[in-house]
């Protein structure tokens, strides 16, 4: 496996692997324009894993507006690649780019695949909140709240 930044030429399989993890259940509402909600407002890089020449995975680091702590977003694994190590390998990227200070992220309660995976990397639980939008059925999941600082 290797990862590299991503480019526009991984645009159309990457939204294929977003597709497939949908189906999984993560995002539970597909977007309306995937390629843009795969660049989300501040977006500074974002990494792609490959495999066999295929796209598996991908992370992002957003500053959603200046000063702001940087924050790990739309990170995803192709269902058929997980339990590898293929997350590790794209938050080694996404971490290591950081010149050094906080980072966050967000992750709903109900993704222990994610929280225990950011955990276990060191990050700190550091609060609980409601989000600011709803699944398909109305409901509003609980987020929790991590920090990391890397060096
Ligand atoms: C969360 C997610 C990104 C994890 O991706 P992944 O590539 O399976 O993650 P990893 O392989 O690095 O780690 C997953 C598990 O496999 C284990 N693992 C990693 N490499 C392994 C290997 N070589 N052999 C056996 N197990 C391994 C890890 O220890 C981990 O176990 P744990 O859950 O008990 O901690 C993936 O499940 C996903 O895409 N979920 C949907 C999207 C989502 O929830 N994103 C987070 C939004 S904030």
């Amino acid at each position: 496996m290797r990862i590299h930044e991503r480019t526009d030429a991984d645009q159309d399989a990457l939204v294929e692997v977003l597709w497939r993890a949908h189906v999984f259940g993560w995002p539970s509402t597909w977007p309306a324009d995937p390629a843009a909600w795969l660049t989300p407002t501040g977006l500074r890089a974002a990494w792609v894993a490959i495999e066999d020449d295929r796209v598996v995975g991908h992370v992002g680091i957003t500053v959603p507006s200046p000063g702001r702590m940087p924050e790990v977003t739309r990170l995803f694994v192709d269902p058929d690649h997980r339990g590898r190590g293929v997350a590790d390998a794209l938050l080694d990227a996404a971490e290591q780019s950081l010149p050094g200070g906080h980072v966050r992220l967000d992750v709903t309660e109900d993704t222990p695949a994610a929280w225990r995976l950011y955990e276990r990397r060191g990050w700190c639980l550091t609060g609980r909140g409601p989000a600011g939008w709803c699944r398909p059925d109305g409901e509003v999941p609980t987020l929790r709240f991590y920090a990391k600082r890397v060096d």
